[in-house]
């Protein structure tokens, strides 16, 4: 019996991914680039034992069905690899609230890639990582990493993986995370990633998707917070736009969200360096530099219908604890 615990932040992707070219491998049909969120981490034990099935908690909540079987598949892809059969206790807790609209998959699939496979007794290269967390939750792929992540697109299953493109001291950011009230169920990423092909629109997002990465690339490697922030709030419209003109249409804003965006260029147009993006969901993650994230913070919570703010600097890797 072998037990191993690992940790990985969530992360706020600046080039967005949504879509898939192979739904079951969750191959994207676009190259994405995030920065790992410091403090905000999912905990994940992995226990290797006698049991007849698989069983997992998250918050010391029994999770059955769906949940379970998505965890099951990637510890069915452990086994395989370690060459075991038995089967695994997974438990799981979030240092961030509950429902306070972080995707929480990222750093869930990245923390149990990193200790089921230790768990089983794999030593795997960050590469093998972060394609086995990828199978999970493609974002998860980026919480392997650590700082500034690029997920290629790859050729297969072999070679899409994420990778560090700049440490996390690189660049002293912070991502302030307007919490909005998003009263409406909205429809998981999954299900979005499926339909993302019946928008008219999705073709011109996914050709151009080259040319906004060399831009956010290079915005992140010379520290240019200004065209940094018009490309993060360029490439999240784009996607936003794609989601909206989707069958079924998907609309994550709310009031809140479309109030914050406003206030954004206004505070960047008077010489506050901040710029917004949204993943899929109604809280905005408002990006500035660490000197100005007090100010940034104080503004967000003064705004109608901002209920909370989280804070979070650039994270570093995923790691056995
Ligand atoms: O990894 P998923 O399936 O939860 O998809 C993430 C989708 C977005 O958060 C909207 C964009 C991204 O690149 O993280």
């Amino acid at each position: 019996m072998t037990t191993k615990t690992a940790q990985a932040n969530p992360n706020i992707a600046f080039i967005k991914y949504w879509g898939n070219r192979d739904n079951n491998l969750r191959l994207p049909v676009n190259g994405s680039i995030s920065m790992n969120l410091d403090g905000l981490f999912t905990r994940t034990t992995v226990t290797f034992n006698s049991s007849k099935q698989d069983s997992l908690t998250i918050n010391d909540h029994a999770v059955l069905g769906k949940g379970l079987e998505r965890v099951s598949s990637i510890l069915d892809l452990v086994r395989e690899m370690a060459n075991i059969n038995e089967r695994a206790e997974v438990s799981s807790t979030n240092n961030f609230p509950a429902g306070a609209g972080i995707a929480s998959s990222a750093a869930a699939f990245a923390a149990l890639a990193l200790a089921s496979s230790h768990a089983a007794g794999l030593t795997l290269s960050e590469a093998q990582l972060s394609r086995l967390a990828r199978r999970g939750s493609g974002s998860a792929s980026r919480s392997i990493p650590s700082g500034f992540v690029e997920w290629k697109m790859g050729t297969g299953d072999d070679d899409s993986v994420a990778e560090s493109i700049a440490p996390p001291e690189h660049w002293d950011l912070t991502d302030c995370i307007a919490i909005v009230n998003a009263s409406h169920k909205k429809t998981g990423s999954t299900e979005g990633h499926a339909i993302a092909g019946t928008s008219p629109l999705q073709n011109a997002r996914v050709e151009d998707t080259p040319r906004r990465l060399d831009i956010c690339r290079n915005t992140i490697l010379k520290k240019d917070f200004e065209a940094f922030a018009n490309i993060i709030e360029h490439d999240s419209d784009v996607m936003h736009s794609v989601m909206m003109t989707s069958n079924p249409p998907l609309m994550y804003w709310q009031a809140a969200t479309v109030g914050i965006f406003h206030a954004v260029r206004e505070w960047r147009a008077n010489g506050l360096p901040v710029g917004y993006t949204v993943d899929a969901g109604a809280n905005v993650h408002v990006l500035c530099l660490t000197e100005k994230a007090k100010e940034v913070e104080k503004r967000l919570r003064e705004l109608p219908g901002v209920e909370n703010v989280l804070v979070a600097k650039v994270g570093g890797a995923a790691q056995v604890v």
